[in-house]
């Protein structure tokens, strides 16, 4: 790996982000281990956060020093607030979130095991996503990097469209999370598509490096990557073949809620401070296997940057 890579978190440009995606509330119960159904146990603690897919991301570009905006939908009741609260606490621009007025806030109820780390999700959101034309009023002049969760394909189509009009000189990458009716047309846009094994598997893949073979003939993407857990993740830039990266396992495993969030914010800022795909994906997976050994995301850059010091 080149030096570069190796002083992870110290040497940042800070750079403008642009994230379009969810946030919730995450209740999260830490157990022994996870409950058979119908069974009523103790939790042996408990911790509210802010979660979702791109604000978590955005929450370590922030602590990488970039400069994070947030692009999603909020409600208006008082988990709503506490979302703002945390998000502002991290630096991250809100000013472009649209209210739902009468609206829940999305909220994930979270068995995190201690037995394995393991975290199950039970997710409730009747929100709307943001929508195309709410995104047509957010300025992208000066914006280094856009971010897409992938969620409404259809809406998420034309907010692609319009970055690619009218920046089509800022990174673009897009999360294939989960498959969803119309994702297909999304594939054509994004320089980085960024996929989950959940994806992987509901297409039909067991081995990473199958999936992403098929995967990016499909595409217009220049990198294709996939976390896979336990066992790393595999990338595969235009051109190349498609390479393992193995994990980096902690100690112990004791918190893997935001593992793919994390190793997605490890590829991009990888990639904005200009390492090689290879690079930017082996910095993404030693990230992301770090923060499975302690619990969120609090400080995390900060300590894994005097972690690489010593
Ligand atoms: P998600 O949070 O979307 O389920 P994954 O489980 O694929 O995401 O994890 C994302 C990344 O986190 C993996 O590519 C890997 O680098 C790291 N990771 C996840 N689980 C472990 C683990 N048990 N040991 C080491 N690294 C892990
Ligand atoms: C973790 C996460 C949680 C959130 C859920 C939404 O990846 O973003 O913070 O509750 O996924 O699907």
């Amino acid at each position: 790996m080149s030096d570069a890579a190796l002083n992870h978190a110290l040497t940042t440009q800070r750079r403008i982000i642009l994230g379009v995606g969810i946030a919730t509330l995450d209740l999260i119960n830490e157990v022994d281990a996870y409950p058979a159904e119908d069974a009523e146990i103790r939790a042996l603690s408990h911790r509210r956060a802010r979660g979702g897919n791109v604000t978590n991301s955005l929450s370590l570009l922030a602590q990488f020093g970039h400069r994070c905006r947030w692009a999603g939908t909020l409600a208006d009741d008082p988990a709503s607030a506490s979302i703002l609260d945390d998000l502002a606490r991290h630096g991250i621009d809100t000013s472009h979130a649209v209210r739902i007025p009468n609206a829940v806030t999305p909220t994930s109820c979270i068995a995190l095991s201690r037995a394995t780390g393991s975290r199950t999700i039970v997710h409730y959101r009747d929100l709307p996503e943001l929508d195309a034309t709410a995104f047509a009023s957010i300025p992208l002049d000066g914006i280094d990097w856009v971010h897409f969760e992938g969620r409404n394909p259809t809406e998420t189509r034309r907010m692609i469209a319009r970055v690619l009009a009218e920046r089509p000189d800022a990174g673009l990458s897009l999360e294939l999370e989960k498959p969803r009716p119309g994702m297909a047309d999304l594939l054509h846009g994004p320089r980085v598509l960024l996929a989950s094994r959940a994806y992987a598997r509901a297409a039909g893949f067991t081995d990473p490096v199958a999936f992403l073979d098929d995967l990016m003939p499909r595409t217009s993407a220049t990198l294709c990557v996939v976390a896979w857990g336990a066992e790393g993740a595999c990338y595969l830039a235009r051109g190349g073949m498609s390479q393992l990266v193995a994990a980096s396992p902690p100690e112990r495993i004791v918190d893997t809620l935001g593992a793919g969030d994390c190793f997605n914010a490890g590829v991009i800022d990888g990639l904005l401070r200009g390492l090689p795909p290879g690079d930017a994906v082996e910095c993404a997976v030693r990230l992301a296997g770090y923060k499975c050994g302690r619990y969120g995301f609090a400080g995390l850059i900060e300590e894994v940057a005097r972690s690489s010091e010593t």
